[in-house]
């Protein structure tokens, strides 16, 4: 698959690009039939929810499961991406947020690139995000919020946030949010909702600003999103664990496109259990340590 032009040039102006129903609903299935094995197991990669419990992400699934391991060799999710960059990517992070119907909580305001500047010390916002739905999106099950074009200014103001959810993140205070969605367009699309059937996907730089409210509906929000780092700019540091920023930086090779619905065969490294090398962190960039 190869964005057009006009989709480079929308990618460029909005940091985004949506496209429903890109997987059908066979090969979603193959996905979602094996979301409550994974978010069952008593497993680091589970992060849950500070009040409910259930799962709010789970990470690096394509090391241990197989229908995900190949959905994270998608050409379909991976190509578009490597056109962008002009470059091999390796997966910097794979998570299969949960967003669980009456208790899936917030995701506050932020951009992705924060994060894995602060913490990973990536150099550059050369990663992005590429979503799939495995559930359908619409406005009462939490969809994500984008704020437009927000990713031409750089990387913004954070704060560390600890404490409002159970997974940390660098946020972007109200204030900010503010105005960033005024100048947007304020009430005319200074905030967009790519809402769409099981199957869509969403493509995003790391630099947009984006959040998603609380799921106060029954129908949960299941989502995966790969991201994906061009080679030459991987993390300097392994200040977390390696299930949320992976040290491997072996380029992609893509399976064919049929790979959801037919038995090609993976590796999966960490199926019988988490290596206890991934939970070693430290404070150190790469250089130092080397
Ligand atoms: C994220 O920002 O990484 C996830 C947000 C969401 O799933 O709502
Ligand atoms: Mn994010």
């Amino acid at each position: 698959m190869q964005l057009t032009p006009q989709q480079l040039e929308q990618f460029d102006r909005d940091g985004y690009l949506f496209f429903p129903g890109q997987f059908t609903r066979e090969e979603i299935k193959s996905l979602t039939d094996e979301v409550p094995r994974l978010y069952a197991q008593h497993r680091p990669e589970n992060v849950r929810e500070k009040h409910s419990g259930a799962v709010r992400t789970n990470f690096a699934a394509h090391l241990y499961s197989e229908p995900f391991a190949r959905l994270a060799r998608h050409p379909r999710m991976v190509k578009p991406v490597e056109q962008l960059f002009g470059e091999k990517l390796y997966m910097h992070q794979f998570k299969i947020n949960g967003k669980n119907a009456f208790d899936g909580d917030v995701w506050q305001w932020h951009q992705d690139y924060g994060t894995w500047l602060n913490d990973d010390l990536m150099p550059s916002p050369r990663a992005m995000n590429v979503a799939i739905f495995l559930d359908d999106v619409d406005q009462y099950n939490g969809p994500l919020m984008f704020i437009p074009g927000s990713h031409k200014l750089g990387v913004l103001q954070a704060g560390h946030d600890t404490t409002t959810t159970s997974y940390p993140l660098w946020t972007i205070n109200n204030e900010n949010i503010r105005t960033l969605v005024e100048k947007a367009g304020g009430r005319n699309g200074g905030i967009v909702t790519p809402t769409g059937p099981a199957g869509s996907m969403m493509l995003f730089h790391s630099c947009l600003v984006h959040a998603s409210g609380s799921n106060l509906s029954p129908w949960p929000r299941v989502s995966v999103y790969l991201s994906l780092c061009a080679v030459s700019n991987h993390i300097r540091r392994f200040k977390r664990p390696e299930w949320i920023a992976h040290r491997d930086f072996t380029p992609i090779e893509c399976l064919p496109d049929d790979c959801l619905v037919r038995p090609y065969p993976v590796a999966l490294p960490w199926a019988q259990g988490t290596p206890e090398s991934a939970a070693q962190t430290s404070e150190a960039p790469l250089a130092e340590v080397a």
